[in-house]
């Protein structure tokens, strides 16, 4: 009996007699040959039906059939360098087609060019499109290589709420739902209060999950639900942060590097730069990007880029700043020191500068902008019940917060890495919609 084989283990079987499960992604008539590019889920690969092998009447429906019909085929691996697929370079030729159901002549995500709109509408059948698929695979990865480095560096996971009491990063972009007698709650922007107070029994935590904000920008970088992990760490400076960062995000890029090569190759992804990636990050402070950002502006002549580099000391950047600093970069870039005023209320001020916190953002090269932001807390127990007052949040909301500032306080930090900003940039996807299966965006809840 011929073995039912995966795709992407497919070299493995050169010279044998193996069975693919899957369905046809595309099919080319040659006279007397049909070529049908069949994925399974791990793969593509070109599977050759010479009308000589096979029944007449089998060979017939072979030409006739329909893309996205399921089947079932079996014949022998040939490697064949010019064989098209991922990974590609070998093919099947066909000893036997069952076919499992012929699927309707109609499919909507047939092989020609499709608008955004239209794409998105069907998402449930883009994501069977080798570039769909190959981005969602490199996430997968993504997270995996996120739970496996942490997991082996003494994280401990400890899940947190999605429906929260209050706000964690600003009141502005809550969705709120009713909630029986307790009035209102909000879907969760980030879990980082409550790794807070886990890091007071764990020392070192992390939650991974969906994350929600009603962003009112419609931009590439914006969804209104994404995923977050958010790693915090007991006893630890802006420093010591950094370091976990760089080590981190260079696990995932090796990982990723390593593990889909295929993906990355089928998409045409460039990856001499993600080869580079290794610890050490650059650092520059926030005061630095702003005279980095003066000399842009000053060597540009075009009034519309020069229109859009404008910032003030005390603005926080938008994405043509992250993009014009991470353009001078050849690795992910570290911008630390932000203003106290655009960033969150538990920053750690920086010592003797309280209009500057100790917050570091990382930016990924080749424009693709922030795709971790992090921060050392506010450890003391007056200066956080200060900026709860000066930021109008509820102090009964936040009881249980100020709580970790009264019994056995420490310096501490932690980040949050957002994954499609990542998978974009590891991708090479210019919009982040299409790094997550079923994207929300502020016009999108469809499919
Ligand atoms: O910078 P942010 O808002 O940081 C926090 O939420 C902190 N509480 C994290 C922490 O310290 N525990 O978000 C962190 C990251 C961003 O760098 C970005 O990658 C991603 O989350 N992110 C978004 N991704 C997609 N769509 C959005 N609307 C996003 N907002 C943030
Ligand atoms: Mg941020």
């Amino acid at each position: 009996m011929a073995p039912v084989i995966r795709i992407s283990e497919i070299a493995q079987y050169e010279g044998q007699e193996v069975t693919l499960q899957g369905w046809v992604y595309n099919r080319t008539d040659k006279g007397k040959l049909v070529f049908l590019l069949i994925r399974d889920g791990y793969g593509y690969a070109q599977c050759v039906a010479f009308k000589g092998n096979l029944p007449a009447d089998l060979f017939d429906k072979i030409m006739r059939l329909p893309q996205e019909s399921s089947v079932i085929v079996r014949g022998s691996v040939r490697a064949d360098r010019r064989a098209p697929g991922i990974p590609g370079g070998y093919e099947l030729d066909v000893s036997d087609l069952q076919i499992v159901q012929a699927a309707a002549e109609d499919y909507p995500m047939a092989l020609k060019e499709h608008g955004v709109d239209f794409a998105l509408d069907h998402r449930h059948l883009w994501i069977r499109m080798p570039s769909q698929w190959a981005i969602l695979r490199v996430r997968r990865t993504v997270m995996r290589a996120i739970r496996d480095w942490l997991d082996s560096h003494g994280f401990t996971h400890v899940d947190t709420p999605i429906l929260t009491p209050a706000a964690c990063e600003g009141t502005t972009t809550l969705f709120e739902t009713p909630y029986f007698d307790e009035g209102m709650a909000y879907l969760t922007q980030s879990g980082q209060l409550y790794n807070e107070a886990n890091i007071f029994a764990f020392g070192r935590v992390y939650c991974f999950g969906p994350t929600f904000r009603a962003e009112k920008s419609k931009t590439r970088r914006h969804l209104t639900e994404f995923w977050m992990v958010e790693p915090e760490i007991a006893f630890c400076d802006l420093e010591q942060l950094m370091e976990i960062e760089e080590q981190f995000v260079t696990y995932i890029v090796q990982t990723t590097l390593r593990e889909c090569a295929a993906e990355l190759k089928s998409l045409g992804r460039d990856t001499t730069l993600l080869e580079r990636v290794s610890p050490p990050f650059p650092r520059i402070s926030y005061d630095e990007a702003l005279e980095m950002l003066a000399q842009i502006r000053a060597a540009t002549e075009d009034p519309e880029q020069k229109e859009l580099l404008a910032i003030e000391w005390g603005m926080d950047f938008g994405s043509p700043h992250e993009t014009a600093l991470t353009q001078r970069f050849e690795k992910p870039l570290f911008v630390y020191g932000y203003p106290t005023q655009v960033k969150a209320f538990y920053m750690e001020p920086w010592p003797g500068r309280p209009e500057v916190c100790k917050s570091a953002d990382l930016l990924a090269p080749e424009g693709y902008g922030e795709i971790i932001g992090g921060s050392e807390r506010i450890s003391d127990y007056n200066l956080l019940l200060q900026r709860l007052h000066e930021h109008n949040l509820p102090l009964e909301a936040f009881k249980w917060y100020l709580d970790l500032r009264k019994y056995g306080s420490v310096p501490h930090a932690g980040f949050g890495l957002g994954v499609e900003r990542t998978v974009s940039w590891l991708t090479g996807t210019q919009h982040i919609r299409e790094t997550i299966a079923y994207p929300r965006t502020i016009k999108r809840v469809y499919p």
